[in-house]
């Protein structure tokens, strides 16, 4: 092909490659080693020396015209594309946000966090326990051997023979005690339990306790009844009052049943309370020195209060919740009523 008619091609075909790929295959017919143009700068050899001069020359200008132009259009071609690309991702600011739903927290974690927060604040420090137990920390070490009458209550979801889901956040009592080697101990442990129960209003399967352990020197039910006054007028207000009422757990002795005076009625009886003015919280007592044995303990020298608190109990009763499920179904409605708490 004739130069003049090679350079028209080549520049028609720079001026209408469309991107990329068009830019390839122009420089390599046009501009590579092999393309015709250089093939001529080959063929200058057989020319005699003015001839390959004029066409020398001739050959260099029309290949660095089609070099200018192609770059040119190369960087034509990349600043459109750009531009394209901005164009298409433009964002329009003044276009509502995709809104996010921030829903209030789970009201069993607000008292979780706020029990937390209050025993913190008494010196306790938190205990991890874990969801899943032997058999001999969840009963054995908690004096309730085998054939107990108190495992019938809480007989549950085992895995094997050995291990199954705790029933109580009491085992860890037990950890605790081991780690503190004999000496003092002062925590709380937040968790989850499970057990088979009814699923009713106020009962479900799984549902969360806060333990509470305290071995020192010289501890007497006085020290159990102060701690819970304060941890109680904390929780649920200074007028409220505190009810020890006796009852019966393996691990203490003697062993408490602590109600909060009704919020509704101030004590004096109303629907709320059923008439008795006060209304169940937790169950405590004094460590039964049995347990202090089964742990390493000395019960001469060492002494203790325990206490076990029903969190989805404090929270129906913090909160007003009419039914247990509410805390484990995700209803958004339910949930937003907390949002400002
Ligand atoms: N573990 C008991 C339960 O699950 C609750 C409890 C009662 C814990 C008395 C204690 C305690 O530490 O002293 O019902």
């Amino acid at each position: 092909m004739d130069l003049e008619e090679l350079k028209k091609k080549a520049l028609d075909a720079i001026k209408e490659a469309k991107d990329e790929l068009d830019l390839t295959n122009i420089r390599n017919r046009f501009l590579s080693k092999k393309s015709e143009i250089n093939q001529k700068l080959g063929g200058l050899k057989d020319l005699n020396e003015a001839e390959r001069k004029t066409y020398g020359q001739a050959i260099n200008e029309a290949r660095g015209a089609i070099t200018n132009a192609f770059n040119k259009k190369f960087q034509d071609l990349k600043a459109y594309n750009l531009n394209l690309k901005l164009k298409r991702e433009k964002i329009d600011i003044t276009l509502p946000g995709a809104s996010h739903h921030l829903l209030g927290t789970n009201p069993i974690y607000l008292v979780e966090n706020e029990i937390i927060h209050i025993f913190l604040g008494m010196g306790y420090s938190v205990y991890e326990g874990s969801d899943v137990e032997t058999d001999h920390f969840n009963f054995e070490l908690m004096n309730i051997p085998q054939d107990h009458p108190a495992r019938e209550m809480q007989d549950t979801f085992y895995i094997n023979n050995s291990l199954l889901l705790r029933t109580h956040t009491s085992p860890a009592q037990a950890h605790a005690m081991a780690e503190a080697h004999g000496g003092p101990v002062r925590i709380i442990c937040p968790g989850k339990c499970f057990r088979r129960d009814d699923d009713d209003l106020i009962h479900s399967h799984q549902f969360k306790q806060i333990e509470g352990l305290l071995i020192d020197k010289k501890i007497n039910l006085g020290n159990l009844e102060k701690t819970l006054e304060t941890f109680v007028k904390k929780l649920f207000g200074e007028k409220r009052e505190i009810r020890m009422r006796s009852s019966y757990f393996p691990f203490t002795e003697p062993s408490v049943e602590v109600d909060v005076s009704c919020d509704k009625c101030g004590g004096k009886g109303c629907p709320v309370c059923k008439g008795s003015g006060y209304l169940e919280i937790l169950g405590a007592g004094i460590v039964n020195p049995r347990v202090l044995e089964l742990n390493g303990y000395d019960p001469n020298e060492y002494s203790g209060f325990a206490f076990g608190i029903g969190l989805e109990r404090v929270a129906i009763l913090k909160y007003g919740v009419d039914d247990i499920r509410r805390f484990y179904t995700n209803d958004i409605r339910f949930l937003n009523e907390f949002k400002r708490r």
